[in-house]
């Protein structure tokens, strides 16, 4: 049986490894995109998801706007990551429009039409989700499961020395997220492991559109910068990896208490994990904790060919 899928994505070079990877999944069906300010501005990810997947000549599903910003707090993005624009490679202007929905409303309206058929992976600041949950708290009881790519439980960040990018540009939503959902979170302690080989780059980066466009998205780390956090094999394909975990399992979870640090010092958007149980606080998250490597990689490259 196929999973329905809502991706809530700030498209970005991984969401659209991750957006591709999706659609070509024969046991995912993608049934709409509601984009966040996030890698960058959400009139960039908006037109991003839609030039995506033009690319991929798959518009057949809804795209929906949704926060043009943070809950309480300025956009900071990341295109000097992503690209100028937010993503790399050659992408074709794209025609299509949003729908007339916020993509907030757009989530709880997805839920209340699939309910527990619908799985939502949030892939870029989790504002819409958060803002979706304000609007309906009974979200999370109405779905199937929440996916996030966000945190950093028990490895350091990627923005600070304590926070990942996700969770650093909303840690309002993200605090509300962890405490109201249940949710699995495949954080950097699984994603930064979630490389892909310089062979199928390379390979990629030979072929006809899309692979070559896809080559484009994996080069978007700078491999250099990346290293000297200790990742040996960049490129870490974050968001992607939360996609194939959805339906092939190659994370390993356990169940803790997770708060976000919604300050504003050097720990913003620091995710804690209370490992000990020192906290007496619920275990109300899944944390993902190791990542089947190979799996991962044989998977995408597998799922990509099907494009
Ligand atoms: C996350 O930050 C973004 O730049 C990526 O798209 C991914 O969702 C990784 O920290
Ligand atoms: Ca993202």
């Amino acid at each position: 049986m196929t999973t329905k899928l809502l991706i809530d994505t700030d498209p970005g070079c991984d969401d659209a490894v991750a957006i591709a990877a999706a659609l070509a999944h024969p046991d995912l069906e993608v049934v709409g995109l509601s984009t966040v300010a996030g890698n960058t501005t959400l009139e960039n990810t908006t037109r991003n998801a839609h030039a995506i997947l033009e690319l991929l000549d798959r518009t057949n599903f809804p795209v929906a706007r949704g926060c043009d910003r943070p809950i309480s707090r300025e956009l900071v993005s990341a295109e000097d990551v992503h690209g100028p624009g937010g993503i790399r490679g050659d992408l074709p202007e794209p025609t299509a429009e949003p729908i007339d929905a916020h993509g907030a409303a757009f989530i709880v309206d997805q839920a209340r039409e699939y309910g527990d058929d619908l799985t939502i992976a949030a892939v870029g600041p989790w504002t819409n989700l958060a803002t979706a949950m304000l609007l309906e708290p009974a979200l999370p009881d109405m779905v199937a499961n929440i996916y996030l790519m966000g945190g950093a439980a028990m490895t350091g960040g990627n923005v600070t020395p304590e926070a990942e990018f996700n969770v650093y540009v909303d840690p309002e939503a993200a605090s509300h997220v962890v405490q109201h959902a249940r949710p699995k979170m495949g954080g950097l302690d699984v994603t930064n492991r979630s490389t892909v080989a310089a062979e199928l780059i390379e390979d990629y980066a030979d072929r006809d559109a899309p692979f070559d466009t896809i080559a484009a998205w994996f080069g978007y780390e700078d491999a250099d910068a990346v290293r000297e956090r200790g990742i040996e094999d960049p490129p870490s394909v974050h968001d992607a990896a939360v996609v194939i975990d959805i339906v092939e399992d190659i994370f390993e979870y356990e169940t803790y208490p997770v708060e976000v640090n919604t300050g504003h010092g050097p720990s913003r958007g620091a995710t804690i994990c209370d490992t000990r149980g020192t906290t007496g606080e619920e275990q109300t998250v899944d944390v993902a904790v190791d990542v089947d490597l190979e799996a991962f990689r044989t998977t995408l490259a597998e799922t990509l060919e099907n494009l």
